[in-house]
């Protein structure tokens, strides 16, 4: 694979795949910008080469084409002050006036062009429309790795089309760090996951008994658990048809002689909102009109207790309903205690991308932790063992 640092981009365009799905409020300003600081080593290295950058993104998931609301208009001004540079803009990814800006930029500009996703040949992996693409720069770098599980045209299907395809920053820093976790774990190594359902997490949680001594699960998946173990859930989360498989998790990991970590009391409300009222109960016991939205503080001593004694740390998902600042204690204090791992244990510590992200950069803490992951589906495609097609089209 080439890198970034082994390649000269002096007098060349870098047509490069970035992944700036960024959340937007109702006034299109970005909510978090992780995502973009990100991308801006890789922009800079290429523009002190003496190169010229061409950015290509999706934003969101637009339907029927061009739409404001997923408009990538509104990221220039914010792009152009992170970088530092002034940022062009083309309305559109192909079609002339988008080849004619990229003809004629110069080293050491950048421009970035309309969304991706406004063909819906994009998503389909049209080869035609890659080919197009690709017509704009003489280089492709892919640093998309938060899209890097989509074999879309301009993720995958574009590299056909070029000599030189180069691995850029963000998406070397990912690989290198989900390598790190998963082959050189210093231990001991605890994994926390959390989120609402097992399905979406079950992959992951199978290799994982592979690696870690502990796991810890939090969030709405537990209620599953709880409920498979005889135990009342009220009207929380529940798979109900995954509960034989909550079981057969448990069973495994005694059989590797992974300890795992369920929630022992929960914090549950009456309601689905942040003013609801709220108690705490033992794990096992929600009464039948109420739901669990978070951890309780035994468990929450349990947790962090087991992170702070941690040497590696791999946490994905929140432990409850974060976005209620309500309910967000649990979650909240797992993140401090990644923190106290990493600053006073010498833990690496791996954020593994989507909600968590949110979660330890909402609590001010995302550059306490060793990595915070830009990817949430592809991060965890990886760690479960998929090949990405995004890597792939890099080799
Ligand atoms: C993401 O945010 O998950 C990536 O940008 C990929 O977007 P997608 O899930 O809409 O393909
Ligand atoms: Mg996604």
């Amino acid at each position: 694979m080439k890198t970034l640092d082994t390649y000269d981009f002096s007098g060349k365009k870098a047509l490069i795949r970035v992944d700036f799905n960024v959340p937007l409020n109702d006034k299109y300003e970005i909510t978090d910008d992780t995502r973009i600081t990100a991308t801006i080593p890789t922009i800079k290295k290429i523009l002190k080469d003496g190169g010229s950058c061409i950015l290509m993104s999706h934003l969101g998931r637009p339907k029927d084409g061009p739409t404001e609301k997923y408009s990538l208009k509104h990221l220039v001004n914010p792009l152009s002050l992170i970088l530092g540079v002034s940022v062009k803009f083309a309305d559109d990814c192909i079609g002339e006036s988008a080849a004619e800006q990229a003809a004629s930029l110069k080293p050491g500009e950048v421009l970035l062009l309309e969304n991706l996703r406004f063909y819906k040949e994009e998503e389909k992996g049209d080869v035609v429309f890659a080919e197009k693409l690709s017509k704009l720069g003489d280089v492709w770098v892919n640093d998309a790795f938060g899209t890097a599980h989509r074999a879309h045209a301009s993720t995958a299907v574009i590299g056909q089309f070029f000599e030189d395809r180069v691995c850029g920053y963000v998406m070397q820093a990912e690989i290198d760090n989900a390598q790190k976790i998963l082959e050189h774990a210093e231990r001991p190594f605890t994994a926390i996951m959390g989120g609402a359902k097992i399905s979406d997490k079950i992959l992951i949680i199978e290799r994982l008994l592979d690696k870690v001594d502990t796991l810890i699960i939090g969030g709405g998946m537990t209620y599953t658990f709880t409920k498979a173990q005889g135990g009342e859930i009220g009207k929380s989360l529940l798979e109900a048809d995954k509960q034989p498989l909550a079981l057969e998790i448990l069973a495994k990991a005694k059989e590797k002689g992974v300890k795992i970590v369920l929630p022992s009391d929960n914090v549950c409300a009456d309601k689905f909102s942040n003013d609801a009222n709220k108690q705490v109960v033992k794990t096992g016991e929600i009464p039948a009109d109420w739901e669990g939205l978070d951890i309780g503080p035994e468990t929450i001593k349990t947790f962090t207790g087991i992170l702070e004694k941690s040497k590696t740390i791999l946490w994905n998902g929140p432990m409850g309903v974060f976005e209620f600042p309500n309910f967000a204690t649990g979650t909240n204090a797992v993140a401090e205690a990644v923190v106290k791992a990493t600053e006073e244990n010498g833990a690496f510590s791996l954020i593994g991308g989507g909600d968590s992200a949110s979660a330890i950069n909402n609590a001010g803490y995302g550059d306490r932790v060793s990595y915070v992951s830009t990817g949430g589906g592809a991060l965890l495609e990886y760690m479960e063992g998929k090949t990405l097609p995004g890597v792939a089209a890099l080799e």
